[in-house]
């Protein structure tokens, strides 16, 4: 099947050089009169793009609901798109959800505004300073894995979802705001829990995607945008009167913007903070749901995992460490790359283009599904298989950079990929010391599309003490 119009030629998108010179539609599913593909999208989003992806090469077009998707899994197109024409498109930046909660903070804006608060927030992730992170990080994660002693004791099963997610939560809380977030952590966590409570669920069939927004939903949901604000911004009021001394990343931003002579006011600074900790934590935390759900299904993963952290001797990696994990590294990597928890992005044609020769018309939405791109075959050979040697430093160095995006890439890529990447390969290592987790056998596992994708019927495993730690908690 394939869809492309008269005009244009029928080959598949692949990319590849063509006889013609004038732009093509790329090719597609036609779909269902009215509706287009769209059945397929409510069913599983993630698993329709990959399909696609693979059946019409490179760059396809989808209709759906009268409108067409674009969808790049090349990677050169996708170095095209977000390199070579990255100035003719935009963040897609319509639901009023993501624009609530983050305002304009950096994942929003744009162009000159988008630099300004780009020169300002980097400083704060640069490779010494996150590596002087990683002492409270190692303590901060110690404090709340001794809190898994009693249910270790007794080889309990319980759903780790909930606890990656607060762990990260008071990880990312404390990088931000300083050890002074432990005076709001319990408030600030139990508003993000509301948050997420109250943001829309993707819908799964025709009617949700026909429906309005309840509004009784959207009014709780903006009750907790408000406490959010109140919250965020009662801190940054209280700690001006210090100067913002020992507040993290809030301190840096501040002096930066200071010597730049660019002062963030309040509400920017509000934006700022809630950007990176709803980019940055729930991230983490379904990565680390993911991580261990793949450890639990490959033993020899687990075991070769196992020998490297057992030559830390047992103490809380420091970040020289963390840097040595190699082995780690790749278990990690290998894990975002067939459970990116941003599993997709999308940008908007700010005028007609081509990319790898097709016609992208402006106004029009091009997708670049994570999910999709680390699934095809020709880039990763039996692509669903989960073999971290696919990141051994000499595959890496073979494979096109664009071939590989957890992170984005390009001039919007994640400011905290680093940052992420140490929080990682410290909770994992720790983890692997202390504990084993094992997927409980009923539970069912379904990757979901939501903020994050994340396992829509939790993670339920079994936790005993790793080999040789002490049973030496209290009774319960
Ligand atoms: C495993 C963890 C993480 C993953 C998978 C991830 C993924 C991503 C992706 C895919 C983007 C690009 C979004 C787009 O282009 O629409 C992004 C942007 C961003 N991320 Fe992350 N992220 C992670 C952790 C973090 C952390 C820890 C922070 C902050 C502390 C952070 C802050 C941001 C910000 C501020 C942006 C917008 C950057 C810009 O546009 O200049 N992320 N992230």
């Amino acid at each position: 099947m394939n869809s492309a119009s008269s005009e244009v030629g029928t080959d598949r998108g692949t990319g590849t050089t063509q006889a013609t010179t004038a732009p093509r539609h790329p090719p597609g599913p036609k779909g269902l009169p009215v509706i287009g593909y769209l059945l397929p999208f409510l069913k599983n989003p993630m698993e329709a793009v990959t399909q696609v992806a693979r059946e019409y090469g490179g760059m396809a077009r989808i209709p759906i609901r009268g409108k067409y998707l674009y969808l790049c899994s090349d990677p050169e197109m996708l170095k095209e798109l977000l390199i070579t024409h990255r100035t003719k498109y935009m963040k897609n930046i319509r639901y009023r959800h993501i624009q609530a909660l983050v305002g304009q903070g950096l994942l929003l804006s744009e162009a000159a505004e988008w630099r300004r608060q780009r020169v300002i927030t980097q400083p704060a992730f640069k490779p010494d300073t996150l590596d002087a992170q990683v002492g409270w990080m190692g303590e901060h994660t110690e404090r709340f894995l001794d809190r898994w002693k009693a249910h270790a004791d007794r080889g309990a099963t319980f759903d780790v979802e909930p606890d990656f997610n607060r762990l990260a939560q008071l990880l990312s809380g404390r990088f931000l705001l300083g050890e002074p977030f432990a005076d709001i952590a319990d408030e600030f966590c139990d508003i993000a829990a509301d948050v997420k409570k109250h943001w829309p669920a993707q819908p799964r069939n025709l009617i949700a995607a026909f429906m309005k927004p309840n509004p009784k939903k959207i009014a709780l949901f903006d009750a907790a945008i408000e406490r959010l604000d109140k919250c965020l911004l009662g801190f940054v009021q209280k700690h001006r009167a210090t100067d913002y001394e020992g507040c993290g990343v809030l301190t840096r931003i501040v002096r930066t913007s200071r010597e730049e002579g660019n002062l963030f006011d309040d509400k920017s600074l509000r934006d700022q903070l809630s950007t990176m900790f709803f980019a940055g934590h729930e991230t983490s935390a379904t990565g680390l749901c993911w991580i261990h759900w793949a450890l639990s299904n490959h033993p020899a993963v687990r075991a070769k995992l196992n020998a490297e952290v057992a030559t830390l001797g047992g103490r809380i990696p420091t970040a020289e460490d963390v840097h040595h994990l190699q082995y780690t590294q790749q278990v990690i990597e290998e894990s975002l790359r067939l459970h990116s928890p941003i599993h997709a992005i999308s940008r908007v044609a700010m005028e007609d283009n081509t990319v790898g020769g097709f016609f992208i018309p402006k106004g029009q939405t091009v997708v670049i599904s994570m999910y999709a791109i680390h699934r095809q075959d020709r880039l990763y050979p039996d692509a669903e298989r989960f073999d971290p040697d696919r990141f051994a430093p000499e595959e890496v160095a073979r494979r096109h950079r664009f071939a590989y995006l957890p992170f984005a890439a390009g001039h919007r890529n994640c400011i905290g990929a680093a940052q992420a990447m140490i929080e990682l390969k410290l909770i994992v290592a720790r983890i692997a010391q202390r504990y084993v987790l094992t997927l409980d056998p009923t539970q069912k596992v379904d990757p979901a599309p939501g903020t994050t994708m994340y396992p829509r019927y939790g993670m339920r495993m079994k936790i005993t003490h790793a080999p040789g730690q002490t049973n030496n908690s209290p009774a319960p």
